[in-house]
């Protein structure tokens, strides 16, 4: 009987590992549009949601549907002016790339950086809802360092873009039961009609440790107990989007001027 060589159980656990690998480099190439879809998808969902017109029914087409009435733009965050769509179609535009890119983003102090983001986007999109013409609600995509992870969520504004409609989050890693109850919709149902800026401008919107009271309360959003530090990464990212390096900017443009494009 012939001999079998030692090296064939080698080759034939190196050929399996190669199949395997490719299948696994396969499977991950094929999924991918479909994962930027879902992607896009729990975007627009959480825009909606956070604008008060999704309550969790219904599936992708109805998602699409609401979606109609959602006008996207880009801005520059320096000025709060409008980029005009052939200069950045805001289809395409992927907001967090565009932070580290050198060209569309720069790198924040330390001072400046209240969000622990490291860089900021000079652009950023919008989501504008109308009614007769007129604004209704305005939704900006806010990021923050948390405890363990960027989260990430959108924030409406009421027409007088200095009132909470809604806020949700839609990616973060943080600890579920503790600082996860960022997602928790009764947590926040409790952001509705608190105002971000005092009468100075300030951005003083903060989540606080227990329940919020008093003449500040308008400025106080309650927190969550068991996540303390989850809730400061909240407070920080509200104060670093509202402020000047932030949309403050685009807010008192829109609200001088009464139009965006103007
Ligand atoms: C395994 C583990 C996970 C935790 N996850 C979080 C979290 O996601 N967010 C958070 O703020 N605190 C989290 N903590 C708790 C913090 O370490 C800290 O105790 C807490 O933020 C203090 O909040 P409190 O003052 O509201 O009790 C976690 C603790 C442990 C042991």
């Amino acid at each position: 009987m012939a001999k079998e060589s030692p090296a064939k159980p080698f080759y034939s656990v190196l050929i399996l590992a190669l199949v395997c690998s490719m299948l696994v480099a396969g499977a991950a190439v094929g999924l991918r549009p479909r994962q930027e879809t879902n992607r896009k998808f729990d975007q627009k969902k959480n825009i909606l949601r956070a604008a008060g017109l999704y309550h969790g029914q219904g599936g992708q087409a109805e998602v699409e549907k609401l979606f109609q009435a959602v006008e996207t733009k880009i801005i520059r965050l320096s000025d709060g002016s409008v980029v005009k769509p052939a200069e950045i179609e805001p289809a395409t535009f992927n907001q967090l790339k565009a932070a580290f890119n050198p060209e569309t983003g720069r790198a924040l102090t330390k001072e400046e950086d209240q969000a622990g983001l490291g860089r900021r986007e000079n652009y950023s999109l919008v989501y504008l809802v109308k009614k007769n013409d007129r604004l209704d609600k305005v939704i900006l995509p806010v990021r923050g360092k948390g405890l363990w992870s960027t989260m990430y969520g959108y924030v409406a504004l009421a027409n007088d873009l200095a009132t909470i409609n809604g806020i949700t989050f839609y990616q973060h890693g943080e600890t579920p039961g503790l600082g996860g109850e960022i997602e928790n919709e009764t947590w926040q149902a409790g952001w509705a009609g608190k105002k971000i800026h005092n009468l100075q401008g300030e951005p003083v919107l903060r989540v606080v440790k227990g329940k919020s009271s008093g003449e500040e309360s308008r400025y106080q959003i309650d927190g969550i107990s068991g996540a303390t530090l989850t809730m400061n990464g909240v407070s920080n990212m509200m104060s670093f989007w509202f402020g000047d390096h932030g949309f403050k900017p685009f807010l008192e443009r829109y609200k001088n001027r009464g139009d965006l494009d103007g």
